[in-house]
């Protein structure tokens, strides 16, 4: 069969044969894949630098995606860790893993919405106790992830929702996805001072921001006792951020991290039906751009668009 194979960390993935993956126990099927989403998580897999990576090669990447069962359902998947992913004509899944697509869904849109929906959607339900009502604010609301982070919290009756971004057009768009306030990133004291009481924060960027903004939301904090839940679910602006003690005493500050591991396999799991309604219904905003999986090289390279790009085989 076809697929996108890596065959060396620092190249992107190449459309060529590889072997045809085989089930391995009663739950495991083969399917033949219809999208497979292009997200960061895919890509830190290709490059080796996920905290998942065992630095096996080759290896095909794509860790979720929609597929084509022999009896003719197409269903959502996540995959276990594996060398043999979901950007390739056909993979093996473990139906405890998957589920079935809603008639009339879209399976380009479920593929593209899946891991940038998960992330919020899996941080509120299960890392911190969410109540609707308490304010929220997303810090790196202009990426995928971000614009679903804001739509996720108002889903779940968030109170006030901010965005905060870098990119003043992305940033611009954010209301009509349901934020009350944007600000622009490159003024951390004008995100303090609008975030200065908020409940909870969902941080795709850590790195020095993420210090700079507890600092100076640990001295805005009209109410010290007040109880602040910052979780960490992406990097972007940096690997690692110098949290001030300050902060940590000063206010109510609790810092989790949401993922593969602090979120346990059955945990993502028992979220996928409602969320995969929510997704097939259309609740969600998403711009997605199929590509087919011959031009994976080509998709790889072009990290201009701000579409989330699935890949069809
Ligand atoms: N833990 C999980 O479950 C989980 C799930 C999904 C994603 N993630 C992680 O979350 C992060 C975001 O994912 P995504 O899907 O939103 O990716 P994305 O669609 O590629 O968006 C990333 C955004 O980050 C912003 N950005 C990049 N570098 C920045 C910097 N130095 N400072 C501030 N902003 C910066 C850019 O927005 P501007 O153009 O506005 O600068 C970009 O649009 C990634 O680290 C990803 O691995 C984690």
């Amino acid at each position: 069969m076809y697929a996108a194979v890596v065959t060396a960390f620092d190249t992107p993935p190449a459309y060529r044969e590889f072997p045809r993956p085989v089930p391995q126990s009663s739950d495991e099927i083969l399917i033949d894949v219809v999208a497979s989403g292009l997200h960061p998580r895919v890509r830190s897999q290709a490059d080796g630098s996920h905290y998942t990576s065992s630095g096996e090669l080759p290896l095909v990447p794509g860790v979720d995606g929609v597929g084509r069962a022999s009896d003719g359902t197409l269903r959502s998947f996540v995959l276990p860790d594996t060398t043999a992913g979901a950007m390739a004509e056909q993979t093996v899944i473990d139906r405890r893993r998957s589920i079935a697509l809603p008639e009339g869904a879209d399976p380009v849109l479920v593929a593209a919405a899946v891991n940038p929906v998960m992330s919020s959607w899996v941080a509120l339900r299960q890392r911190i106790q969410f109540e609707p009502g308490q304010s929220v604010l997303v810090l790196g609301a202009t990426g995928s992830s971000g614009r679903m982070a804001i739509q996720v919290a108002r889903h779940f009756g968030a109170g006030d929702v901010i965005g905060a971004g870098r990119d003043p057009k992305r940033l611009s768009e954010l209301a009509s996805l349901g934020a009350d306030a944007t600000v622009q990133l490159d003024n951390v004291s004008a995100v303090a001072d609008l975030a200065r009481d908020v409940d909870v924060v969902i941080d795709y960027l850590w790195g020095p921001v993420t210090a700079e903004l507890m600092a100076g939301i640990a001295a805005r904090r009209s109410e010290a006792g007040r109880p602040l839940a910052w979780i960490e679910i992406g990097s972007v602006a940096g690997p690692s951020a110098e949290i001030p003690s300050a902060a940590l005493r000063a206010m109510r500050l609790q810092i989790v991290g949401s993922g593969q591991g602090s979120v346990p396999t059955r945990g993502f799991l028992s979220e996928m039906p409602d969320l995969i309604r929510e997704i097939s219904s259309g609740t969600f905003d998403i711009d997605a751009r199929a590509v087919p999986l011959t031009e994976v090289e080509t998709a790889w390279n072009d990290t201009s668009t701000d579409q989330r790009v699935v890949l069809t085989p």
